[in-house]
């Protein structure tokens, strides 16, 4: 039998996904897969129980005060699209002549940068960028300041997808409430629901954009957007999230409006049925003892491996020195190698899985002065064992010590 890959870019997407996902998703297509909301037949309301069980799942586990509030999506750029579009145009919509501001991080992912860059460079809203520092840590107050009497939206992702370093999103919150109560605040949750406890009600989060199919281990395809009330009020003649993307709900079919009520609101078109069959599964495979021994397992071997790294020559590290406020993720380069190409060969060689290059965060790479060829980046999951670790820093040892074109 073939070795198993060692697969370490779980901050991708999460392999391997544990076994009652794959099966909860060909049970579902097999003996359930009708339209959800579509249709009053067994297999569509069976297909709609699952989605409002998967709706109610996500809910319960950021606690949102309703499962209503979870607006289900493809994935987390999706869910950050809705958010940043919606607010957007709802802002440019009533402006009363005055330009909409927003406000962002260096350490965003592209799905912040450019969607908000392209209101930004056609003129219709100005947008302030603070930096992150080399360990890619946003100072709060930074970011708080940079909010005026205009600014319709804030954006700070809950942890760097490149670095791995998770931000201080309470205090950034509590700032931006005391400079402008008016100000929503969307949180990229792409990097941390899963791995970490995050409560939408105690941390004051206005949208929250999550993914399915990394730290909460659903398929890809999958993902949610969490609208708060000061979004999206209960009154829904007050909404700040403007409806982008329209079509068919299943509940309201007559009319050329959309409902006004949540999720169906911001939910136009056939969802992902079979993945959140999966996703599901996924949440429901989780209790908080095996969740609080995996993320310790993952931290565990994030210092596994900066030590591993550190040791050896030639090695840049990028990013916080230690576990701390991380998420399970290391990057880093080694000189003569480029980032591409290190991981290329580790993949035709050694059948290890890493990712190599910007990973759609270009800022953060212009701030540790890894663009343009960005760097290699390992993420353990709970399934990596301290044997897989071993044998990739031998590997990367070995690569440090006879790099390609070496002779002797
Ligand atoms: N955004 C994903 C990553 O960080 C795909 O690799």
């Amino acid at each position: 039998m073939p070795q198993a890959p060692i697969y370490l870019d779980n901050a991708a997407t999460s392999w391997p996904k544990p076994p009652a996902v794959a099966r909860a998703m060909c049970d579902f297509l097999d003996h359930h897969a009708g339209n959800p909301g579509r249709g009053g037949h067994r297999l569509a309301r069976e297909a709609a129980a699952t989605v409002e069980r998967a709706r109610s799942a996500l809910a319960g586990l950021i606690n949102a005060p309703c499962p209503k509030r979870v607006v289900l999506t493809h994935g987390c750029t999706d869910s950050v699209n809705l958010a940043i579009h919606g607010v957007i145009r709802g802002a440019m919509r009533g402006a009363n002549g005055s330009k909409p501001h927003a406000v962002m991080t260096t350490i965003e992912h592209n799905a912040v940068l450019r969607t908000l860059s392209c209101y930004a460079k056609d003129g219709l809203i100005d947008v302030t960028t603070i930096p992150c520092d080399p360990q890619g840590r946003v100072d709060p107050d930074a970011f708080a300041h940079a909010v005026t009497d205009r600014t319709v939206l804030a954006c700070l992702s809950h942890a760097s997808n490149a670095l791995g370093t998770i931000q201080d999103v309470d205090a950034a919150i509590r700032k931006v409430r005391a400079r402008n109560p008016e100000t929503l605040v969307l949180v990229d949750a792409a990097q941390t629901v899963g791995h970490m406890p995050v409560d939408v009600q105690a941390l004051d989060i206005d949208l929250l954009a999550i993914a399915g199919h990394k730290g909460l281990r659903g398929p890809t395809g999958t993902g949610a957007l969490y609208v708060s009330d000061r979004a999206y009020p209960d009154e829904c003649s007050r909404s700040r999230v403007f409806c982008e993307r329209r079509g068919g709900t299943g509940a309201v079919a007559p009319g050329l409006d959309m409902p006004t009520e949540l999720p169906d609101a911001l939910e136009a078109g056939t969802c992902n049925a079979v993945g959140l069959a999966g996703l599901l599964a996924a949440i429901e495979a989780r209790d908080p003892e095996t969740n609080r021994r995996e993320h310790d397992h993952e931290i565990a071997l994030t210092a596994r491996l900066l030590e591993g790294l550190c040791s050896i020559r030639n090695i840049t590290i990028y990013g916080l020195p230690c576990t701390r406020s991380r998420t399970p993720v290391v990057l880093f380069n080694l000189a003569g190698i480029p980032a591409r190409e290190l991981a290329a060969g580790l993949d035709a060689e050694e059948d290890i899985a890493v990712r190599g290059g910007v990973h759609c965060a270009p800022l953060v790479h212009e701030t540790i002065g890894t663009a343009p060829q960005g760097a290699v980046r390992a993420s353990p999951g709970p399934t990596t064992t301290e044997d897989q670790i071993d044998h990739f820093l031998r590997i990367i040892d070995q690569a440090a010590n006879y790099p390609p074109g070496a002779t002797g």
